[in-house]
């Protein structure tokens, strides 16, 4: 995580770099005007009146997990460092207010509840995101549960930049079962959990179906967000893995099929083309080499002259 911000800063001057090269190299950078972009956007502005500030980007997630912790909704935990007031309000947000006499003091969302951070099927932290802008994303903030005398905010800390730790206290979760998470499932769910365990036992599917499926169910429960829109790249990615041998050597033979029909297509009009099996030694290279055939050439040419004919009678009208 903290490895992020060098890459950023990297990118950042790969970026300005290559804009340098598109406005014409240095000799242009005289003449360019280099923006900088404002690191809050209007948060910190004097001219804002306060009531125009801490303008929230989402609604909070509904408010799932253990039920024993549904209690600390609508509460608002406060923590002081430094200059800075943080504030929790379990299920709701996370701000933090500077602690000044000044009349435009800064006041910001760090983020606004979301969804379960979930580990080994347990409820580790709860996740506030959306919070307000950062650079070219928005602040977040992971709240730990961890289990203390007294209700309340006991550290925070920015492992990486606009990305917040806060670390609650709470007698709620003490208890070894407090946080599991089948437990807290509606009965349904709990069914649903049985049979995908079920499945992976009977190696009906595979360790990545299994997770799917569980992710889908406690999707299901609120208990995490829906990925499908917020995280598209991702799931673009998650497709290319087979939840299943069975999908996994369908798709097999669908290709083998497309390959043998592309190179039959090809085969057909004497094209030469080779086959290389990746992975294996020269010795094993399969080469099929046939001529292509000199009726092919003369079409290629004559198609090329046709489009320079084309062009030279519209030029001559013109
Ligand atoms: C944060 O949540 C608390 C508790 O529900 C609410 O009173 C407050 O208005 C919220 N703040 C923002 C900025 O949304
Ligand atoms: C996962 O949880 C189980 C029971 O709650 C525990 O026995 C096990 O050690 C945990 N594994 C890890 C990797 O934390």
């Amino acid at each position: 995580m903290v490895a992020w911000a060098p890459a950023e800063e990297s990118l950042r001057l790969l970026l300005r770099l290559l804009l340098l090269l598109l406005t014409g190299g240095p000799a242009a950078a005289g003449k360019m005007k280099v923006v900088e972009e404002p690191n809050s956007f209007g948060l910190n502005n004097p001219f804002l009146p306060p009531s125009n500030r801490l303008q929230p980007k989402a609604t909070p997630s509904p408010i799932s997990g253990p039920v024993h912790l549904f209690r600390l909704a609508g509460k608002c935990f406060g923590y002081v460092e430094s200059m800075y007031k943080y504030e929790f309000c379990p299920f709701y947000n996370v701000t933090q207010h500077e602690q000044t006499f000044r009349w435009n003091a800064y006041s910001g969302i760090l983020g606004i509840w979301n969804e379960w951070e979930i580990e080994n099927n347990t409820f580790v932290g709860m996740w506030m995101r959306d919070g307000d802008s950062c650079e070219t994303k928005n602040r977040e903030t992971k709240v730990l549960l961890v289990c203390g005398k007294n209700n309340r905010l006991a550290r925070v800390s920015e492992p990486s930049t606009c990305v917040y730790s806060l670390t609650f206290e709470t007698p709620l979760v003490c208890h070894p079962h407090s946080l599991l998470v089948y437990p807290a499932l509606p009965e349904a769910l709990q069914r649903k959990w049985d049979e995908v365990e079920q499945l992976l036992y009977e190696e009906l599917i595979t360790e990545q179906g299994y997770k799917k499926r569980l992710r889908e169910l406690l999707e299901e429960g609120t208990i995490l967000k829906s990925t499908r829109a917020k995280r598209g790249k991702d799931s673009q990615l998650q497709h290319l893995e087979f939840e299943s041998v069975e999908k996994c050597n369908k798709e097999y033979k669908r290709l083998s099929n497309d390959l043998q029909k592309l190179s039959d297509l090809l085969t057909q009009h004497g094209i030469a083309y080779e086959t290389v099996l990746i992975g294996n030694s020269d010795d094993n290279r399969i080469t099929q080499s046939l001529g292509i055939k000199e009726s092919d050439l003369s079409t290629i040419s004559k198609a090329d002259q046709h489009l320079r004919g084309d062009a030279g009678t519209r030029y001559n009208a013109l």
